[in-house]
């Protein structure tokens, strides 16, 4: 794994901005995304890996989810735990620090299993058969991966140098006799100003 995207980094990158200014970088809203595909789910089970300080995690709890974050910064864990407790929510959010190069959920545990922005150190097919892996059947898959290039200007984007899931690498890691594709597109990422997400969302059929 690179060291730019590896464990240390993250955990320093996460001490550094929540030292700077913990309220600020809580104020940050929910992913556009998330909100956009999980709203008309009803709540159930679900598992956020890469959850980073838990905006995504709180959101869901709030509309009732029971909600794994997974991560490998502590720090950024700690304050995901915080917050749940602070929001009164504190009883939905359970935390487990892993490493997702290697962590597999128990299996068909969840009816939500969503991963946001994360970089993938080793095969992108495998982390995404690992985490869909998780999802129960009747359940959704949602995957966004930021692009390293922003298409409209040939710019590197925030994601550059990273390994982030693409629509191709997640649709050819999925099943189609397994998973229905509700979603796979390159969306301009509106919420971040500049560049394109790749927005993958899948049902579960067995
Ligand atoms: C770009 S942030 C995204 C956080 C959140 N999902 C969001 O959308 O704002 C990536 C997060 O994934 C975590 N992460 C990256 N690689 C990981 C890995 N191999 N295992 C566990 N967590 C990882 C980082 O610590 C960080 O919190």
């Amino acid at each position: 794994m690179s060291d730019d995207h590896g464990q240390e980094s993250w955990e320093r990158r996460w001490t550094q901005v929540l030292a700077a200014d913990a309220p600020a970088a809580d104020r940050r809203h929910p992913n556009a995304h998330l909100l956009a595909e999980v709203a008309d789910l009803p709540p159930g089970r679900a598992l956020d890996a890469g959850a980073g300080h838990g905006s995504e995690a709180l959101w869901l709890a709030a509309r009732g989810w029971r909600v794994t974050a997974v991560d490998f910064s502590a720090t950024a864990l700690a304050r995901a735990r915080h917050r749940a407790e602070r929001d009164g929510v504190g009883d939905r959010v359970e935390a487990i620090e892993a490493d997702l190069g290697t962590w597999t959920p128990p299996a068909g545990r969840f009816d939500l299993v969503t991963c946001l922005y994360v970089h993938v150190a080793g095969s992108v097919t495998a982390a995404v058969r690992r985490l869909a892996s998780g999802v129960a059947a009747g359940g959704t898959l949602l995957l966004v991966g930021h692009r390293p290039v922003d298409p409209s200007t040939g710019a590197p984007t925030r994601a550059s140098g990273q390994t982030q899931v693409s629509v191709d690498d997640a649709l050819a890691a999925l099943d189609p006799e397994r998973w229905e594709i509700l979603v796979a597109e390159d969306r301009p990422r509106e919420a971040a100003g500049s560049g394109v997400d790749a927005v993958v969302r899948a049902r579960r059929r067995s």
